[in-house]
């Protein structure tokens, strides 16, 4: 085990996403499969943790056994079994990884509890063999608005969070005002490239402020009162509300670079990662400070179960000897990347 080669199983079921991935050490993905909850969730404007939690037991075992047939493999050739322990929604994170548990048991094989932050952390590497430590990440999800300071595998300095929303869950809420449905993010993306970023004017929190945290709350509250005003056209708040979240990434990154940098490399991931506009702007910031800027493909940006094997294949490789995650380990909903951070009002437990 632990060889150039190895071969990891991984599973992710934290939030409205199940998947299953077959990943080797040399980064190939030999099979995936992914089924989304949107349709259980869409009548509700958001995830139902019961009505996930219900979904995952249903089509976990069995995607495990399609993903082990498309790659024609089976559980003795596999090195390790990786699933997200957390953070998450503890009713399908419990899913996840309790299946995990009896396939190590049953195949005499290493558990690896995954944080799924730092699946997220690590997929742009997955991606890109050249992508060295450290690079400042900006993780941008549904429950999550982090810069980090990725030092190496398991050592991740977070050098800003929200102290309220996510900015994923900011698209989200700027959706449901508009009508838009769910999931809001892609949805706002391309509404907002028929409007006009400067008809609606809105503020940019916490821009210029000497914390270095996110704030996203107030700005959903004027999309609301805009939208509600009725002189606004929906294609002008959307886009108006995406360029008034770019302007506040920016700002941050910019003072965490100003404080923390220089650093070699800006990678974005997490969902919010797929949206254009973020990714052209982020790319003229790293330009700015001669950075290289990696975003992975947009397939590992959202929730996917490569980036949790491969998180799982990245510690084996680190420890090659590495003989498992305890099997009481515990599903946590909450596990923060950066133990020493201080704990930070609002900031969500999804990722
Ligand atoms: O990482 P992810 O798949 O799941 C978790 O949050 O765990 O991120 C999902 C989030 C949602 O809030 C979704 O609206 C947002 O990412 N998102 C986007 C886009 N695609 C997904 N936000 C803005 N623009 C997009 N194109
Ligand atoms: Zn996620």
């Amino acid at each position: 085990m632990g060889t150039e080669a190895h071969i990891i199983l991984g599973i992710e079921s934290s939030c409205d996403e199940t998947a299953v991935a077959l990943v080797t050490a040399d980064r190939r993905i030999l099979a995936q499969r992914i089924a989304s909850q949107e349709e259980e969730h869409a009548p509700y404007g958001g995830v139902v943790p019961e009505i996930a939690a219900r979904a995952h037991a249903e089509r976990l075992a069995p995607m495990i056994d399609a993903v082990m047939a498309d790659a024609d493999m089976d559980l003795d050739r596999v090195d390790a079994i990786a699933a997200t322990a957390g953070p998450g929604l503890i009713g399908g994170v419990m899913v996840g990884l309790v299946s995990a548990k009896a396939l190590a048991m049953a195949a005499s094989k290493p558990l690896i509890a995954v944080n799924h932050l730092e699946g997220h952390a690590l997929s742009p590497r997955l991606a890109d063999e050249t992508l060295a430590f450290p690079y400042l990440l900006l993780l941008v999800s549904g429950g999550h608005c982090q810069i980090l300071c990725v030092e190496g595998v398991g050592q991740y300095r977070r050098l800003a969070t929200t102290i309220d929303d996510a900015l994923g869950e900011a698209f989200d809420k700027t959706a449901k005002i508009l009508g838009l449905g769910y999931p809001g993010g892609p949805a706002v993306e391309r509404l907002a490239r028929e409007g006009d970023a400067k008809a609606v004017p809105l503020p940019r929190p916490l821009k210029g402020s000497k914390e270095p945290h996110f704030s996203f709350a107030g700005l959903k509250s004027a999309v609301l009162r805009a939208h509600e005003s009725g002189d606004h056209k929906a294609a002008d708040i959307a886009a108006s509300f995406q360029q008034a979240a770019v302007d506040c990434l920016i700002d941050r990154l910019e003072k965490a670079i100003g404080e923390a940098g220089p650093f070699p490399a800006l990678v974005v991931a997490g969902g919010v990662a797929a949206n254009q506009t973020v990714r052209g702007a982020l790319e003229d910031l790293a330009q700015r400070h001669t950075m290289r800027f990696t975003a992975p493909p947009l397939a590992l940006c959202t929730d996917n179960a490569a980036m949790i094997a491969w998180a799982g294949s990245e510690r084996l490789t680190l420890e090659p000897d590495f003989t498992g995650d305890p099997l009481d380990f515990k599903a946590r909903p909450r596990w923060p990347l950066d133990p020493e951070a201080e704990a930070v009002r609002g900031a969500g437990v999804k990722a």
